[in-house]
């Protein structure tokens, strides 16, 4: 009997799920969420015809240089900062991402953290844990408002105009940036004005950063950015870490010159900058805005979807659902099964 396809999956992922992989392939578990060192990812992956990997997993050339059987990676994510895809193109390896399955709940989560920090929600639940509440006092723990005020999103996408979708229930006033203007009925359904870069700092109350990252776009906040913001205002960021200069931030949220910062991403995950942690007016999460039941199981879905047609089986055999590379895929891949 002809050998299966051997599937490396990089950490556990709902068992019930990715066990449809089973009816397919060979698959290779992880039995614990593990950081995997970049010789160990090569090493997995030169004995794999498919892969499902997180965010975690960096893949460059190095990892797939030895990988002669492999033939596709699904990325369980939309962002995809993780994979090499020139590198995974010139090898000729299909990657895939997971989008639109996690937009409406990520969104959810960008307005909630923006929410959160422009309120204090979690710096009021540490003050009251630590027994500060002694007498109700009218003036402190004050913020800023969300209804009324003008938001500003830097990167227009699916995931920016679902928290513009949100912001017109607050009555806020939307403005985006993105690196190219959105048609004009989209602006309109959206009711979100294009400005530039300076101005949406310059002019948001709160601003929220939901742009893809790249080498490109490395500290594309960085200390003359966050000088344009006004001291009310606050920054969110649910895109990558990489995007902000953190020491900057830091800086500029001890002065004062920017009232508060809601991070759910962070550049040296799962470490956190111990100047962050210490500041007051920062809220923190573990990278979670995609993390509802639901949403992470239909991403994991997703991906091994896209793994079992790239890998030439199942009713799309040949045709994943979210390509990333399909010049991969129109090349023939480098193998055929
Ligand atoms: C999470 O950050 C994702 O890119 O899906």
């Amino acid at each position: 009997m002809a050998e299966r396809p051997r599937v490396w999956v990089s950490q556990p992922l709902f068992a019930d799920v990715i066990g449809r992989l089973d009816e397919h392939f060979d698959v290779v578990g992880t039995a614990a969420v593990t950081q995997h060192s970049p010789d160990a990812i090569a090493a997995a992956l030169r004995e794999a015809d498919g892969a499902l990997v997180t965010l975690n997993d960096a893949i460059g050339a190095a990892q797939v240089g030895g990988a002669s059987r492999l033939r596709a990676i699904a990325n369980v994510g939309v962002g995809y900062n993780n994979l090499d895809l020139a590198a995974l193109s010139a090898a000729g390896i299909l990657a895939t991402n997971t989008p639109d399955v996690l937009t409406e709940t990520t969104a959810d989560f960008g307005f909630a953290l923006m929410m959160a920090t422009a309120r204090r929600i979690t710096e009021a639940e540490r003050w009251l844990r630590d027994g500060h509440w002694r007498q109700w006092s009218f003036e402190s723990l004050l913020g800023g408002d969300i209804h009324g005020a003008t938001l500003g999103i830097l990167g227009m996408g699916r995931i920016g105009r679902g928290i513009a979708r949100r912001a017109s229930g607050f009555g806020m006033r939307v403005l985006y940036h993105n690196r190219s203007r959105l048609p004009d009925a989209v602006e309109r359904e959206h009711a979100a004005e294009y400005v530039g870069f300076e101005a949406l700092f310059e002019r948001a109350d709160h601003l929220v950063l939901v742009l893809p990252y790249s080498p490109a776009n490395h500290h594309l906040v960085d200390a003359a950015a966050l000088a344009r913001l006004r001291p009310h205002a606050t920054l969110t960021n649910i895109a990558r870490g990489g995007l902000i200069d953190e020491a900057a931030l830091a800086d500029a949220l001890a002065a004062g010159r920017l009232a508060a910062a809601g991070l759910d991403v962070f550049e040296g995950e799962p470490a956190v900058n111990p100047r962050l942690l210490a500041l007051r007016n920062v809220v923190l999460t573990p990278h979670i805005a995609s993390a509802s039941l639901a949403t992470r199981r239909a991403m994991v879905a997703l991906a091994v979807a896209n793994l079992i047609a790239a890998l030439d089986r199942g009713p799309d055999a040949g045709r994943p659902p979210s390509p990333l590379n399909a010049e991969a895929l129109a090349g023939g891949g480098k193998r055929s099964a």
